[in-house]
């Protein structure tokens, strides 16, 4: 018996006999959510612009964000949430020998906000550097962080995903102002056999083995136009630019649903089935919250239950990179993701990219 499968009594249980086999190299160890105190309601856009709260709640799912007040960077977002995914997973920040820090709307276009957040932690030495996947970015993140923890290059990463759309929205666009919120999550990575394993650990049977089973990871540069934020070396923001709003996000909704509810099912079924599970396998599918109609449209295509769909796009808006580490943290609060929980997560965002991740809790 490995050192794995002696920390995983459960597996030896008949009930997971099904399970393939697979190899495993990280594990998630502990989350931590933080979000803005100052709430926006619906009501906030009805009271400006051609809008309304039972058109928002309607065409979205969401009933509220929350927005930062005055001037915040990502990291100060990003600490709090840092700090108590550090806790959970019985560590000191000290501990941490890996950022990655997935974030569009980083503190400055450098350093990185990876850096910052590593300064407020007040730790150095290990490596530090921020993703740009947009709100595909915490999965690209996570992904990385285990390929460098497969490498042997760090042992206890911390993975963060965290956004200021606040600050790129164009306020006066109800197109695409109502849909996004601020926020930060937080998740810890550690090697799978702990801190004596070499970072590298292959199941039996049983398949209980906690940790991130297969991934994968794809973008499409055809798709630049469709969602983007145009401000940077190629359009430089001019005073005519700041007059025009021409450097706030935008976004070509309807094309942008359709792809997102396509894609999200592909990689969820891909990720799951190429790698011998089933999709009544799967616990909880945790996918990127920009909408509560794409999340059940997609449900619908994998012939999934609701109750399966975790969301909590209704309190937040879409937070791009800082939703799925959000919900993983708001769920493994609530005890809804338990030790052994088999949790496929999926995200769909601009460039356009996409992942998708399935691992055990
Ligand atoms: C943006 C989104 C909510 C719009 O919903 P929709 O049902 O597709 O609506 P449409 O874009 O077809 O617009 C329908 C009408 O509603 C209007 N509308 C758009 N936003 C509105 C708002 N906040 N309030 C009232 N009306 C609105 C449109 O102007 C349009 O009016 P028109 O027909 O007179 O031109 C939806 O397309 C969406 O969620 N897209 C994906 C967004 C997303 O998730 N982005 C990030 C991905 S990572």
């Amino acid at each position: 018996m490995n050192a794995e499968l002696a920390q995983n009594p459960e597996a030896k249980g008949d009930k997971h006999e099904a399970f393939p086999v697979v190899s495993v190299n990280s594990r998630i160890a502990g989350s931590g959510m933080h979000v803005p105190e100052r709430v926006i309601p619906n009501s906030h856009f009805a009271s400006y612009l051609e809008t309304s709260d039972e058109w928002i709640r309607d065409r979205t799912g969401i009933s509220e964000r929350r927005w930062v007040e005055g001037t915040v960077g990502a990291s100060e977002l990003a600490e709090p949430a840092a700090r108590r995914a550090i806790a959970r997973a019985g560590l000191k920040p000290e501990q941490i020998d890996g950022i990655v820090f997935a974030t569009v709307t980083p503190d400055y276009v450098f350093p990185s906000s990876a850096c910052f957040l590593q300064q407020r932690l007040g730790i150095s030495g290990g490596l530090a550097f921020d993703v740009n996947a947009v709100c595909s970015g915490f999965v690209y993140a996570l992904v990385t962080a285990d390929a460098l923890i497969a490498k042997g290059l760090c042992r206890r990463v911390l993975v963060v995903g965290a956004d200021i759309y606040s600050k790129i929205i164009n306020h006066n666009d109800r197109r695409t102002c109502v849909l996004f919120g601020d926020g930060a999550g937080a998740v810890v990575l550690v090697a799978a056999g702990g801190d004596e394993a070499t970072g590298s650990a292959v199941t039996g049977g049983g398949g209980m083995i906690r940790g991130i089973y297969a991934s994968e990871l794809g973008a499409d540069g055809s798709g630049t136009d469709i969602l983007c934020t145009p401000m940077g070396t190629a359009a430089p923001a001019t005073p005519d630019s700041l007059l025009t709003d021409a450097h706030y996000l935008r976004m070509e909704g309807r094309e942008v649903f359709k792809l997102a509810v396509r894609r999200l099912a592909e990689i969820n079924q891909h990720v799951i089935e190429a790698n011998g599970f089933s999709l009544e396998q799967v616990d909880y599918f945790v996918s990127h919250q920009a909408n509560r109609r794409i999340l059940q449209a997609m449900g619908k295509n994998l012939g999934i239950p609701d109750e399966k769909v975790l969301m909590n796009v209704e309190r937040y808006g879409n937070t791009s990179a800082a939703s799925i580490p959000i919900l993983l943290a708001e769920a493994e609060e609530q005890g809804t993701l338990t030790k052994g929980s088999l949790v496929a997560l999926s995200a769909f965002g601009g460039g356009v990219t996409w992942g998708a991740v399935l691992l055990r809790w």
